[in-house]
Order: structure tokens, then sequence, then C-alpha cells
């Protein structure tokens, strides 16, 4: 239960809620934690609850009641304000909107049903809608060991691209996954990337997307996903004018409807292990572990709580 922006939610017993009409009781198996989540535990996000709440914008788990779904189905939780204007998925018991809740094929892993979504979805929207890669376009993909960037990388190299994945840390260079050609992001420039960039899709922003920005070739396009490097970035106007390249944002929440069918898709390849989406798993005892990890830059890919 969150009772402070800018603290970590307490774990505390409660009653199973009430289930409103309209709204689905699910038996939460796992729930992911998120910058999204992290943004709003910090009250750093332009919608905010009402305190106290149960934050937790994606969760996955099984069908308690619901006046549409049947008992014991595996559905994932997303939307209708879960974890972001109400109670979200951080509970062993969750009660979202009926149009929140979204069936997942039988026998599918809890923490892969909570965490694929925003990946999937954000790296084919990125790819395809924003950057509209082409094969044989050389696109750099930074945070190329994270969570969207790692499926940026195979999906972008599914689309036919040179792939350079670039990364933070060293430890991180490991985690690129195959085809990317892993580069340290101090190191990145127009040689190590193997020549002048078509396109850029950079989960990081901050710093790095200065340095990439310069790597593109005129009428070139960078879509912004994220900014766990920082929130600001300067960019000299004139030399942006002159270097004619493209800045796109790429928003899940404008693109989610148009890339559900994508993401669903990429699940089944996720759960066959065709696509590979690192996952760190905790207790749910061990939250403030957890944040930790994503907070620093340190975990390997989508965050998870057990339940
Ligand atoms: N626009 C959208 O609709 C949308 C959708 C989904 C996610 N996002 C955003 O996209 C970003 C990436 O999400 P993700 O799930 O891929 O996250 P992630 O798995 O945690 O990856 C983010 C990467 O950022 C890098 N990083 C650099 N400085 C960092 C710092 N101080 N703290 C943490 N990470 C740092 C890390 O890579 P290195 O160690 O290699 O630097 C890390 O691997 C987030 O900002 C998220 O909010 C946006």
């Amino acid at each position: 239960m969150l009772e402070e922006f800018g603290t970590l939610p307490r774990l505390v017993e409660r009653p199973v809620p009430e289930r409103p009409p309209g709204h689905t009781l699910i038996r939460v198996h796992a729930a992911q934690v998120g910058h999204l989540d992290l943004n709003i535990v910090d009250g750093r996000f332009g919608v905010l609850p009402d305190l106290p709440m149960v934050p937790g914008t994606e969760a996955a788990g099984v069908v308690v009641a619901s006046d549409v779904h049947p008992e014991g189905l595996p559905v994932r939780l997303r939307g209708g304000g879960a974890g972001m204007r109400r109670d979200g998925g951080w509970a062993e018991h969750a009660v979202v909107r009926d149009s929140a809740v979204v069936p997942v094929p039988e026998g599918t892993d809890p923490a892969l049903a909570c965490c694929f979504f925003s990946p999937a979805g954000t790296a084919w929207a990125a790819v395809h809608a924003v950057a509209a890669i082409r094969p044989g376009e050389r696109v750099a993909v930074t945070g190329a060991a994270g969570a969207v960037g790692a499926l940026t990388v195979q999906v972008a190299a599914r689309a036919g691209a040179e792939v350079v994945g670039v990364v933070g840390r060293p430890a991180k260079l490991a985690h690129v996954p195959a085809p990317g050609k892993a580069v340290l992001a101090s190191e990145l420039t127009e040689e190590t990337a193997g020549g002048r960039l078509d396109a850029v899709i950079d989960t990081v922003g901050g710093a790095v997307l200065s340095t990439v920005l310069g790597l593109v070739r005129g009428r070139g396009r960078v879509a912004l996903v994220g900014y766990t490097a920082g929130r600001d970035f300067q960019v000299d106007l004139a030399d942006f004018l002159l270097a004619d390249v493209s800045l796109l944002p790429v928003n899940l929440m404008t693109r989610g409807a148009e890339v559900a069918a994508d993401a669903d898709r990429l699940l089944a390849e996720l759960a066959s292990g065709e696509l590979v989406l690192p996952i760190e798993r905790h207790p749910a005892d061990r939250l403030a572990e957890a944040v930790e990890r994503l907070r620093t830059g340190a975990a390997i890919g989508k965050v998870a709580l057990d339940f």
C-alpha cells in the first residue's frame, strides 16, 4: 500500500477487495515493477492517484470472479487506470475494470504474461510504426540489454536491419541479443557502429540521445522511447536543422490498440523461446531490492514480483 509519494509501498494485510459491477477480481500470481510504476510511486508522472493506493500497472494471474470472464481464466491486467489512477496489481488480489483484463494462453508463465506487453508493443511500434525501419538499414538501439531494448534489437533485425546494440556498462555487452552487434555507449562512433546510422531507437535518453543524434545520416530518424539516463537533453537548433534528422516520440499509451495483435504474436514466440525477454523475479516481500535493481540500471531486462 503506497501511503506517501517518494516512499515505497508497505506490505499490509487487508481483506479481499469488493468487486463492483463492471469489474473483475483477479488472484495475482506475478506483477511487473516497471519504470512507469516507479514514476508514479515517486509522484513524478502526469497522472497520479489519490493515496493510499496499490501501485502496479501490469500484472497477471487468474480470474476469481467476473461478470464477463470465466473463473480460473489466466489473464493479464493493463490499462483502465489500474496502478495509475486507482488500485493496481502489486497485491495478492486485484479488482480492475473488465476492459483492463486480457486473457492469455493457458500455461503462460505469469511473469512473462505480466511483462511482455510493454516491451513487445513498444518494440513493435518503434520499429514498424514510428521509425519505419526498412531492410538493409543500419539501426542503433540504446539500452540494448534492457527489456524494450533487447526486444527492439530482435524485432529490428527481423525487419531486415543491421542492428547495433548500445549498452552503458561493460557487464551488459554479453546481454545484447543476437544478431545485434554490441557496442559500449562511451565507445560509440561512426566507426564502431560500422558506418553512419539510418535510424536510432533510443530507450535511454539524456546525454546518450545527444551522442546518437550526431551519428545519424541526413533524413534519418531517431525514435525516442524512454529517458532512464535523464529527462533533459540539449540540442543546438542550428545543428539540428542542418543535420535534418527527425526526432520522433514513441508512445505505447496512444498506440497500444494499434500494436496489440502484434504484441500477442510476439508473446507466442517469447513463450516458445524463439524470441528472448530476460525477466528477473523477486518475492513480493523483497520489493525494495527489486526497485533498487531497476532504479540503478543493474537489472537485466524486466523485473517482476512473485505473489
Ligand atoms: N514510450 C513508451 O511508450 C514506453 C513504453 C515502455 C517503456 N518506456 C520507457 O522506456 C525506458 C526503457 O524501459 P525498459 O523497460 O527497457 O527499462 P530497462 O529494462 O530498465 O532498461 C533501461 C536501460 O536504461 C539504461 N540506463 C541508463 N541509465 C540508467 C539509470 N540511471 N537507471 C536505470 N537504467 C539506466 C540501462 O541500460 P545501460 O546499463 O545499458 O545504460 C537499462 O538497461 C523506460 O524509460 C521506460 O519508462 C516507454
